[in-house]
């Protein structure tokens, strides 16, 4: 639990199963060729990744890649699949009983009996894993989550909200060594999700590894050290949050000019690619910061030359969305190559 003082001690230590630490750990989850088939369909395709420890892992992909097939695989919600999926190194398949309770899972959909209270849902939790918390502890984690006030509020009344929050304090019951969030702030309004972020770098302070899924892309960039992309059940690449931004990340300028660009300015912006929105200009160009080799200053010059009047100008690097579209473009170009 968040009460834990002792956080980051043994990462492998769980409520007195007998799991002896082999040291520092390589690595926390270790998935290899993993591959989940429902009849024809590949949901998952040979995948091979290890999660670090003390990592925040996002896992991004769009609708139907796998993300929530990979995760069942690995928390034991998922059975039936090839290759292997090691918790702690721990396969999960011989060892389901011990690595189970090394994870927490805060599933895509919320899930409980609605008909208890808050407290009651995270005892009988506990209860699950053969978890016996102290009053003071539960408190001490549903005040860590802003739900202390309705510890003894029926589940049925809490707002949508409150029942994430409750979702992650589920997870969090048995002290996991890495939390899975699948989703964690779809649907949820942009101060809760700031909150949950909150949460989760707090999480990861104390030492818990966390994979999470997102859509989201802005979630993975501000909370996330590496970044998995997955489309069609295959893991195209892995990345630190900084690398993908360095190998994709192009610059770009914007100019906001006064009025509606003319002719003129047009024709002098010459071969240069650039977007013409209403009265902005956009120039993508290079990789990194500094490289641009004149061609701002070419595209600045043509602007002023040609007598438009600026407005406003602004820089920055392509967001993670962008990097997104390109890597997945990318994987559909080399489909199409192969066939
Ligand atoms: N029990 C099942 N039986 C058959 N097909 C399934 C089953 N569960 C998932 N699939 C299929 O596996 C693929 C991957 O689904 P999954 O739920 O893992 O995607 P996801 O990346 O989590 O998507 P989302 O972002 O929408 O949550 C989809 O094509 C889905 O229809
Ligand atoms: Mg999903």
């Amino acid at each position: 639990m968040l009460t834990r003082s002792d956080a980051g001690a043994d990462p492998v230590r769980c409520h007195g199963d007998d799991v002896t630490s082999k040291g520092a750990l390589e690595a926390v989850v270790e998935l290899k060729g993993l591959t989940k088939r429902y009849g024809e369909l590949k949901a998952v395709d040979d995948v091979s990744l290890a999660i670090e420890p003390g990592e925040i892992f996002a896992l991004l992909g769009p609708n139907g890649a796998g993300k929530t097939t990979m995760i069942g695989c690995v928390t034991g919600m998922i059975t039936g699949f090839e290759g292997r999926a090691a918790v702690a190194g721990l396969d999960v398949v011989e060892n389901y009983r011990v690595t189970r309770r090394m994870v927490g899972l805060v599933p895509q959909e919320l899930n409980w009996d609605a008909f208890f209270t808050v407290r009651q849902v995270l005892e009988f939790q506990a209860g699950y894993f053969g978890v016996k918390p102290t009053r003071g502890e539960i408190d001490a984690l549903l005040d860590q989550f802003s739900l202390l006030e309705k510890a003894d509020a029926n589940t049925r009344w809490l707002s949508g909200g409150m029942k994430r929050r409750l979702m992650i304090c589920k997870a969090l019951m048995h002290d996991p060594v890495v939390l899975f969030l699948d989703e964690p702030t779809a649907g949820v309004d942009v101060e809760l999700r700031d909150e949950l972020w909150g949460y989760v770098e707090a999480l990861r302070e104390r030492g818990t590894t966390i994979v999470l899924t997102t859509h989201y892309l802005e979630e993975a960039e501000k909370l996330a050290d590496r970044v998995g992309i997955i489309n069609q059940g295959r893991l195209l690449r892995v990345d630190d949050r900084e690398a993908l931004l360095e190998a994709f990340g192009r610059r770009h300028v914007s100019v906001t000019l006064s009025e509606i660009p003319s002719p003129q300015v047009l024709e002098a912006l010459g071969p240069h690619q650039v977007e013409v929105e209403g009265r902005t200009l956009t120039l993508s160009y290079g990789q990194t910061e500094g490289d641009e080799g004149g061609e701002v200053d070419f595209f600045l010059r043509a602007i002023v030359g040609a007598g438009a009047r600026v407005e406003s100008v602004e820089g920055g690097r392509s967001s993670l969305e962008t990097i997104f579209r390109e890597v997945l473009h990318g994987d559909l170009a080399q489909k199409e190559a192969m066939r």
